[in-house]
């Protein structure tokens, strides 16, 4: 698939079926990863891998709205910075997120975003701390977002060209 089809093609799927995601296509998604650019290529980063069902259901908790999905992915790949090493780990975390949405795209596989950092858990606890405390994850980390895959229950169809927003464009000053 050319590159311009695939950012057409992904979409957020939060529906998948019960299928494990191959041993080779999970090798990919690993260095998709691995070859994720990085301020300074610090790589001050860390990913986790789960498949275990009763882990992604209890991910799938995390926060009240929008992270029910996981607990029907195959795998949730959980996106781990250092803002004590990094001052970019913001934004080496995000890249690390959406070329690994992309690689799952080209290898027909379905994904989302669920967004961990500065969500809530409830009135006590952020979602970042209740993901921190499942997984053994050093305090000193940061989790930036979750990734759910798997296949797609249903392949949801590209947004059509007649609604991009091209007022968003500027040409020369704002
Ligand atoms: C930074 C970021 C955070 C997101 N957080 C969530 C989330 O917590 N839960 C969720 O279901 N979708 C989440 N999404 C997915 C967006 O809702 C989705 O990308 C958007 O509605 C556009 O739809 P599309 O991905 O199908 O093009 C997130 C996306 C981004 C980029």
């Amino acid at each position: 698939m050319s590159f311009a089809n695939l950012i057409k093609s992904r979409r957020s799927t939060r529906n998948f079926i019960d299928r494990p995601v191959e041993v080779e296509k999970i090798e990919a998604l690993t260095k998709a990863l691995l070859y994720s650019p990085t301020g300074k290529r610090k790589n001050h980063w860390d990913f986790l891998f789960i498949e275990d069902k009763v882990m992604l259901l209890t991910l799938s908790e995390c926060k009240p709205h929008g992270a029910n999905l996981i607990e029907g992915a195959a795998l949730a790949i959980v996106v781990v910075g250092d803002s004590v090493q990094s001052d970019t780990w913001i934004e080496d975390c995000s890249i690390a997120s959406i070329i690994l949405q992309l690689q799952a795209e080209e290898l027909a596989l379905g994904s989302c975003w669920v967004q961990i950092h500065k969500r809530p858990h409830n009135n006590e606890k952020t979602a970042e701390d209740f993901v921190k405390e499942q997984l053994n994850i050093p305090r000193s980390k940061n989790v930036l977002s979750l990734i759910a895959i798997g296949y797609p229950a249903k392949k949801r169809a590209p947004i059509d060209e007649s609604e991009l927003l091209y007022h968003k464009i500027h040409k020369g000053k704002y």
